[in-house]
Formats: structure tokens, C-alpha cells, sequence
């Protein structure tokens, strides 16, 4: 998209935009038109340039044999690190089975085993197997079909740009698209544009992933909670310099059985936490880095080789890694932790309203109480699939048959550091494991960043990229201890005055972050 202007050439008129075609846009936009809604979704890539199509490990759901929602309740509480909003928690969860049927209905097929069943594994974090999963390794392009083939209409390559609002509430959503800037005129706005990955160098998301609701909902005045617990996922296909989008080695595979082990064959988690390679994600993530701290590495390895029928259980792994000249039943898998889901996000409730009326998040830019400190593996296509449905039908029930005046649909102007620059500030000094002094360098760099008019989507995505980075270094400075995905070199124990949520907004002056509650214990 070559959009460079700032004057609006186009109107629309509709009940519910959605901004985002993963698998929480569609399931939103699909259960707000059932109930009658006029619905347009937006997305700034193609059908397929989501997160949603690259999920692997499956969707998390109680099983209906041997697992109980309190099981599924206390696995995920416990992988949050003492920051998950308990009633959220069970909120979604116990939702789970109903959101999966839905989709089955649609016509998803998750893989069974030899008694015809649903087929579960087990991932870090989880005590017993409820991991759903379909085309062995391909979960998200079974869910991307399946709701793409609902027949939604979508407008692909459609950025949006800004969130309009007046007293009331939202007017509708500034959009950049083939034709120039538009903007479409509507009640209500439901984010769903999915992670932040691309702030790093090296990352599991695409490339579109760059924290656009964040920026957008900060700007509409909407509140931001737990930034600083970027998940990194342990075990990402490594090669020296390799940037950008990376392949992942699902955690499904050691949940089949396969080992992490350093470059002398020794174990990486062993007398790290009882469940040793299925520790929740910080935890291997961590014991990852230490071990290449110590040793002066920059990967471990994944031994699979042991497993039966590797490239059956599979395919997409073993694809990716013959791209890499690699053979799991023959080599080891050299794999380093990279970026990969975001705990934070905008702040929902448990039906995806935010603070502002007639704006709605769901999937991974919402913050809803599910992860706190830390996701546990596989609970994110299920949020994605609960709130989605949750938000669709909110907006439907509240905004349906508003009215909304026209109004002003500037283009933003905002603080912009340069992709590559960025990302390896944040590489650096907000990774795995972080410090007073890293951070500060972190803030002072992005805290320098010129404003800019963003009149296309490159400048847009750099922008929603920097005041991103802004909010979540300034949080994490805040957070002086270790807790979940955010590790403190400095503050290695979590402090007991800090285990709750910072919730931030855009202060007056624009770019200045503001907190409540502010943590005690925080110097
Ligand atoms: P996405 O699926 O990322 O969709 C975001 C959409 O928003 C896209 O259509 C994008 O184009 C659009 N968009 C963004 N900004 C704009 C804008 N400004 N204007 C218009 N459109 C915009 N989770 C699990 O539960 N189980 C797994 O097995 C699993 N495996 C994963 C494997 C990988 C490699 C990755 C990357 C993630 C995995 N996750 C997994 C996480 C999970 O896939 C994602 O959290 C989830 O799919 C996010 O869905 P979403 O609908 O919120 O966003
Ligand atoms: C994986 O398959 O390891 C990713 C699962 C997830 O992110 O939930």
C-alpha cells in the first residue's frame, strides 16, 4: 500500500468495524453480523498474513476425560506469575468447550487418534494432555480456513490508521488504503490486530505484527496494562544472523518427548522446576538464556531424535527445518528463545470493552486478566476465539443503531524511530533478561524519537512500534523485580508490593505515560 496523503478521498458508513482478520477479528465479525450488525473489517495484509495462520501447538481446552476447568483454571493461574484476574481466568476457560464446538460447526478438523477421539498433547505449564491440535502442526491455517470460508467480507490490505472519537465516544476509524485515506463512519470499533513481535530483531510473528491497536487505542485514550510481559518462546529455529520472522519449533514437541540440551549434551532444565522441559515458557526461556550467558553461546539444542514418526506428527516442523538443511529424525535442532506473544495489552473486560464507549479489543492486543505475568502455552487461540465472540456480540448489543456525527480525521502525529534501530534497542536492552541500565539507555533513545505525520502504512507501523516501545520500557523500568516473562537482572525475586497490574494512558502532553496504581517497592 502506497497511500501519500493526508486528505480523506473516500467515506464509508457501517455499525461495527473491525480491524484485524485473525482468528479474534473473524469470530468477532462473524458473531456481530449474525445478530444483524453491518460489519466491515478491515486488514492491513492478506487473508493469510496473521499470527492465527502460523499457531502450531493447538488450542487449550478442557478435555472431557481426566481434566476439570479447575485444573485448566490452576495451571494457567499458576503460569501467570500471581497477576492473572481470577474470575477471568475461569471466565474463558470454562467457555473453552463451547468456543471449540463452534468452531468444529464451522467446519475445523482437529486431528484424532486410533480410537476416533480428539487427539490432545501436552505443552509447558499444562499437568495433563488437553492440547487440541489439527493437520498435526498446523492449528492456525486449520482456524484461518475455516473462518476465512465463512464468507466474511473483508477489505484486505486496509490500514487503519486512527481511532475518531468525540465525547460520546467512537465515530468511526481513519483508514489508509489503495485508493488514499477514507474514513468509515461507525459506532464502534473492535480491535484485533493481533501481537508486537516485530519490536524485536528476531521474532515467530509476521511481519505485520507491530503493536497498531496499542498505539491506536493509547491515542483514543484508552488504558494499556502489562506491556513489559513480552513472551519469548524458548525453542525458535536459530541461524547465525538470522532476523526478522523465524521458524518455530512448537513446545508440543517436547511435550511428545524431546529434550533441550546444551552444546556438551548436558540438560538445560534439569533442577530448573519440577516439570523440567514442560516448564512454563519464562522459565525454559530463562534457563535457556543463563545457560548461554554461561557458556557463551547463542543457542541449545532440541533432540527429537528419539521421537517415532516425527515427520508424520510433524509436517510443518519438519518442512521448515529441511529449509534449513536440518532433519529432526537425524540432527539436533539448534533453537534460542525469541519474541513471540504479548501478555499485555489493551484493558478489557471479560466481554472486550475497553474504557472508551464503542471501542472493543479482542485476541492478542487485549489485556483481559487471562495471562498476567506470563501465557500459558496454547491459551491464546482460545481467548481469541472466547472474546472474539464475547466483543462481536457486546458491540451488536450496545452500539447497534447509533448514530454518530462526523468527526475530525487528521492523520496521527507521532514520536517514530527507525525500524532497524528500534529493534535492536529493544533486542539489547528488553529482551529475556533486563536491567536498570539497559533500560534507561532504552528510554532515553526512544524517549528522543522525533514526531511524524504518518501518511502511509510503513510510517504508521514505525510509529505504533516506538510508542509501544515507550510504554513497555517505561513499565518495565517500573517493575523492579522479577515476575513472570519479565526478568530483572537487577531485582532477580518478585516483590510482593508489586503483584498487580500497571495500567498506563497517554497524558496530556502526548507522549507521557501515566501509571495507576503505582507499584510500591519501586525505586
Ligand atoms: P492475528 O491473528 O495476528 O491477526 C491480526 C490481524 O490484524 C491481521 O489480519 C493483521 O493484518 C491485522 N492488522 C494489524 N494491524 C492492523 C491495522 N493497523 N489495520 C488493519 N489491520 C491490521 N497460540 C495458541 O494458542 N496456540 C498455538 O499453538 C500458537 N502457536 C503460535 C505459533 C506462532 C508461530 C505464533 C506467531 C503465534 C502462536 N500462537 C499460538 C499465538 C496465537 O497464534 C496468536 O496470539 C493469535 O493467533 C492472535 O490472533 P489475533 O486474531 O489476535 O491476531
Ligand atoms: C507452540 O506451539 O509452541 C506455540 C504455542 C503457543 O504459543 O501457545
Amino acid at each position: 500500500m502506497t497511500t501519500r496523503t493526508s486528505a480523506v478521498v473516500w467515506e464509508d458508513h457501517t455499525d461495527l468495524v473491525v480491524i484485524g482478520g485473525g482468528v479474534a477479528g473473524l469470530t468477532a465479525a462473524r458473531a456481530a453480523s449474525r445478530r444483524g450488525m453491518r460489519v466491515l473489517t478491515v486488514s492491513k495484509g492478506g487473508p493469510t498474513d496473521t499470527s492465527t495462520q502460523y499457531a502450531q501447538g493447538g488450542i487449550a481446552v478442557v478435555a472431557p476425560q481426566g481434566d476439570t476447568v479447575d485444573a485448566h483454571v490452576a495451571d494457567t493461574v499458576a503460569a501467570g506469575g500471581g497477576l492473572c484476574d481470577d474470575d477471568a481466568v475461569r471466565s474463558i476457560v470454562s467457555a473453552g468447550p463451547d468456543a471449540v464446538a463452534a468452531l468444529r460447526d464451522l467446519g475445523a478438523v482437529f486431528d484424532t487418534g486410533r480410537d476416533g477421539d480428539v487427539a490432545r498433547t501436552r505443552e509447558g505449564g499444562h499437568s495433563i494432555r488437553r492440547i487440541i491440535h489439527a493437520g498435526g502442526d498446523a492449528t492456525g491455517a486449520e482456524i484461518q480456513r475455516a473462518l476465512g470460508a465463512a464468507g466474511l467480507p473483508v477489505l484486505f490490505g486496509a490500514a487503519a490508521a486512527r481511532i475518531l472519537t468525540d465525547d460520546a465516544g467512537v465515530t468511526g476509524v481513519l483508514v489508509f488504503d489503495e485508493h488514499g485515506a477514507g474514513v468509515v463512519h461507525a459506532p464502534a470499533v473492535l480491535l484485533a490486530t493481533g501481537g508486537l513481535g516485530q519490536l524485536y530483531a528476531c521474532s515467530t510473528n509476521p511481519p505485520g505484527a507491530t503493536a497498531d491497536g496499542i498505539a491506536l487505542a493509547f491515542a483514543a485514550g484508552a488504558g494499556i496494562a502489562d506491556l513489559e510481559f513480552v513472551q519469548f518462546h524458548p525453542t525458535v529455529l536459530f541461524a547465525a544472523g538470522g532476523m526478522g520472522r523465524r521458524p518455530l519449533i512448537s513446545e508440543a514437541v517436547r511435550g511428545e518427548g524431546a529434550r533441550l540440551v546444551d552444546s556438551r549434551g548436558e540438560s538445560v532444565t534439569g533442577g530448573v522446576h519440577p516439570l523440567g522441559d514442560l516448564a512454563p515458557r519464562d522459565v525454559v526461556s530463562r534457563a535457556i538464556a543463563r545457560r548461554l550467558a554461561d557458556l557463551g553461546e547463542d543457542h541449545v539444542f532440541l533432540d527429537a531424535r528419539h521421537l517415532d514418526g516425527f515427520a508424520t506428527r510433524f509436517p510443518t516442523i519438519t518442512a521448515l527445518c529441511a529449509d534449513a538443511g536440518l532433519d529432526p529424525a537425524h540432527d539436533l535442532l539448534p533453537v534460542a528463545p525469541a519474541a513471540h506473544y504479548s501478555c499485555g495489552g489493551v484493558v478489557t473486560d471479560i466481554h472486550g470493552r475497553t474504557r472508551i464507549p464503542g471501542l472493543y479489543a479482542a485476541g492478542e492486543v487485549a489485556r483481559t486478566g487471562l495471562h498476567g505475568a506470563n501465557r500459558l502455552a496454547s491459551n491464546s487461540l482460545l481467548e481469541g476465539l472466547v472474546l472474539g465472540e464475547r466483543a462481536g456480540i457486546a458491540a451488536a448489543v450496545e452500539r447497534t443503531g447509533l448514530r454518530v456525527e462526523a468527526t475530525d480525521a487528521l492523520p496521527p502525529v507521532l514520536p517514530r524511530l527507525d525500524r532497524d534501530v528500534l529493534q535492536r534497542l529493544m533486542t539489547r536492552h528488553a529482551s529475556v533478561v533486563r536491567d536498570a541500565d539497559g533500560l534507561a539507555a532504552a528510554s532515553a533513545t526512544l524517549g528522543a524519537a522525533p514526531n511524524s505525520t504518518c501518511i502511509d502504512l510503513p510510517l504508521l507501523e514505525d510509529a505504533a512500534l516506538t510508542v509501544t516501545a515507550r510504554a513497555l520500557v517505561a513499565a518495565a523500568e517500573r517493575r523492579t523485580e522479577s515476575r513472570g516473562c519479565h526478568t530483572r537482572s537487577d531485582h532477580p525475586e518478585p516483590h510482593p508490593g508489586q503483584a498487580h497490574s500497571l495500567e498506563m494512558r497517554l497524558g496530556l502532553a502526548g507522549d507521557t505515560v501515566v501509571t495507576t496504581p503505582q507499584l510500591t517497592g519501586a525505586n
